[in-house]
């Protein structure tokens, strides 16, 4: 399982060459990408606002009311996983672009409302559209993968609970690394690796050298202060998937020439289980 973060850009695409090496070994690929960056791209292209929510705890995400999930929808499908889909099949990697409700593989319930602060005022947020993954079903990229296909897979989630014929989409913005983390571990993964936009973990988040390069997962809860925010969120997620069993799971940077193959060889932030 390899995510590649939204955060990367264009340079989701290195990615892509190390992917074919792995097929032609005959290895099973999914690939899971997300899109922050580029909705936000697109929000400000449309001229839609951008806003978001701080939790009561401090913590700071996306406010998805419908209009937003409408832009994280086009970013995600739209813009980001065509040319993600197109670059593998040119590499003569036969890929499938899907989003989390396809085959009702990844299913969410909405975050209840919840009194937050939005735009420096504290209020209830009943619309937004949010929510946490509550099940997975690997059928359907079991089946691709039996069939020598690579699913390209993102967020959004399906919404069991939407309202039929309520001109929603019945999708729900989940985060793209939970949504990595739960599908390997559905899929038995024997790697977890989530590309970003830095080395790894870093101790000084303004210093690439002060990497972190291993982390047993027992002990996440000492890390955690060193991550800001949407490190934090990365890291929880990674050591969750680490604790659920998933053999190799690395933080590591998307940047470089061969991503996926110096992630599997050691680079970047591993965490491991039982080393202790
Ligand atoms: N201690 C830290 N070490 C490394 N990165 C950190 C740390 N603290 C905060 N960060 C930030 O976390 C960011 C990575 O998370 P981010 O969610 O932005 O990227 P992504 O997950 O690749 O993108 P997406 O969520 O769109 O898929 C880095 O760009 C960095 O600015
Ligand atoms: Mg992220």
């Amino acid at each position: 399982m390899i995510k590649v973060g939204g955060s990367l850009g264009a340079d989701m695409s290195r990615a892509c060459a190390d992917i074919r090496a792995l097929v032609d070994r005959g290895d099973s690929v999914v690939v899971v990408h997300g899109g922050g960056a580029e909705a936000d791209r697109l929000a400000d292209e449309l001229g839609r606002p951008r806003r978001y929510l701080t939790a009561p705890g401090g913590r700071r995400s996306r406010y998805t009311d419908a209009a937003a999930l409408d832009v994280l929808v086009l970013g995600m499908l739209g813009r980001l996983k065509p040319p993600l889909v197109t670059e593998l099949l040119r590499l003569g990697v036969r890929a499938v672009g899907l989003s989390g409700a396809d085959g009702g593989m990844v299913t969410a319930r909405r975050t209840p409302p919840a009194n937050v602060v939005v735009d420096g005022v504290r209020r209830v947020v009943r619309d937004d559209l949010s929510g946490r993954i509550s099940a997975v079903d690997a059928h359907l990229p079991r089946t691709l993968l039996a069939a020598g296909y690579v699913p390209v897979i993102s967020p959004p989630a399906y919404d069991p609970e939407s309202e039929a014929g309520s001109g929603g989409s019945g999708l729900l913005n989940v985060d793209a690394d939970r949504f990595a983390a739960h599908l390997a571990v559905a899929l038995e993964a024997d790697w977890l690796i989530i590309l970003s936009n830095v080395p790894g973990l870093l101790r000084d988040a303004g210093d690439p050298a002060s990497l972190v390069a291993e982390i047993p997962c027992e002990d996440l809860a000492e890390y955690l202060d060193l991550a800001g925010g949407r490190m934090k969120v990365k890291l929880r997620t990674a050591g969750e998937a680490c604790l659920a069993g998933v053999p190799h799971v690395v933080l590591g940077d998307g940047r470089g020439p061969s991503p996926v193959l110096a992630a599997r060889a050691g680079a970047g932030t591993t965490l491991v289980k039982g080393a202790r």
